[in-house]
């Protein structure tokens, strides 16, 4: 993909001007922590430019009054960077964007994806389903935007070539949908994502009631301090948005290393008392379960962490007939 060869690291002046002028930075001011790290390579900078507008969820959608559908965002009609931003002919363009129309019947969302690897690799296997991915951080945004440029184009339901998967995969219904870049070559780019740089409180607290399978928070920042715990993404205050926008029997999936922190989450929950906890056993808190796919951070295991604790919840009622 030539316009994202670039190797050296730049920090632009142009760069750097164009994202403090970048509403998200400027308007949303409920994110704790860092929003930017290390320069960005040029790769990355042209990741943000070129990737994240294909697949950015548009502020003005984000009301916070539950009027957003999901599937919404998978159509056409509000495809809007899909129909006015890349570069192919009206026509083709049309074509893709009605091709992408009502694909996945299953909608997943991942709130402080880090880097995004669990996501991309949650794509590659499960190329049916909708995703929804919330980072903040530019620089694990970028490197997400940058995985799934890499995507094989899914030709007629193929998997195609150069597919990693560490488990046989479904069958896609997904359509193919290749960018050609401006005097470049091309970039396909799955059109069953879409993504926040910002905080996933915004998605959440818009989605419609029952329309979401699964809900990932990996590791989230645990805030150790008592006067922070107020930050902490899983809290009192958030577990009703969670409950509201997941479907019957839909999940609530929750890890961390941090002993405190899963103690608050599982507390948090049961206080909460409108999930049932699916674990039976000891073992299922302590593994993960059957299939996962390890986030970096659990990988890499934070200084001093022993032991993963995996909370797997589910909303009470049964999921809807099919
Ligand atoms: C400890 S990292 C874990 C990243 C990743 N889930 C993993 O396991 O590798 C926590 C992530 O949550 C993100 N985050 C913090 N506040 C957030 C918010 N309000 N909405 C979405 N993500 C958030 C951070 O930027 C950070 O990338």
């Amino acid at each position: 993909m030539a316009a994202l060869a670039g190797k050296s690291w730049i920090s632009s002046a142009r760069f750097k001007k164009k994202l403090a002028e970048n509403k998200i930075f400027k308007e949303i001011k409920r994110v704790y922590g860092r929003r930017h790290g290390r320069p960005l390579s040029a790769s990355r900078q042209n990741a943000f430019e070129e990737i994240y507008p294909l697949v950015e969820i548009p502020l003005e959608l984000l009301t916070e009054q539950g009027n957003l559908d999901p599937f919404s965002l998978f159509t056409p009609l509000t495809r809007s960077s899909l129909r006015s931003n890349h570069p192919l002919p009206h026509g083709e363009r049309e074509e893709a964007a009605t091709a992408a129309e009502g694909e996945g019947e299953k909608t997943i969302l991942e709130i402080g994806f880090g880097n995004g690897e669990r996501l991309a690799e949650a794509m590659r296997r499960e190329p049916g389903a909708n995703y929804i991915g919330a980072e903040p951080f530019l620089n694990g945004m970028t490197a997400f935007l940058k995985n799934i440029s890499t995507f094989p184009s899914l030709e007629g339901g193929d998997q195609g070539e150069g597919v990693e998967s560490t488990e046989s995969t479904e069958k896609s219904n997904t359509p193919s949908l290749t960018l050609p870049l401006k005097g470049e070559g091309e970039m396909y780019i799955p059109p069953n994502i879409r993504a926040l740089m910002d905080d996933a409180l915004l998605i959440v607290r818009s989605l419609t009631d029952e329309s979401v399978d699964e809900i990932y928070i990996l590791n989230p920042d645990p805030w150790h301090k008592s006067r922070h715990h107020k930050r902490r993404i899983v809290r009192a205050e958030t577990l009703p948005d969670y409950h509201r926008i997941l479907k019957p029997g839909g999940k609530l999936i929750m890890t961390t290393d941090v002993v405190p922190l899963a103690d608050w989450m599982q507390t948090e929950t049961e206080i909460f008392g409108e999930f049932d906890w699916t674990a039976e056993t000891p073992a299922d808190w302590q593994n993960p379960p059957k299939n996962w796919i390890p986030t970096r951070y659990e990988t890499k295991k934070a200084k001093g962490a022993s032991k993963m604790t995996y909370l797997v919840y589910q909303k009470k009622g049964l999921p809807k007939a099919a």
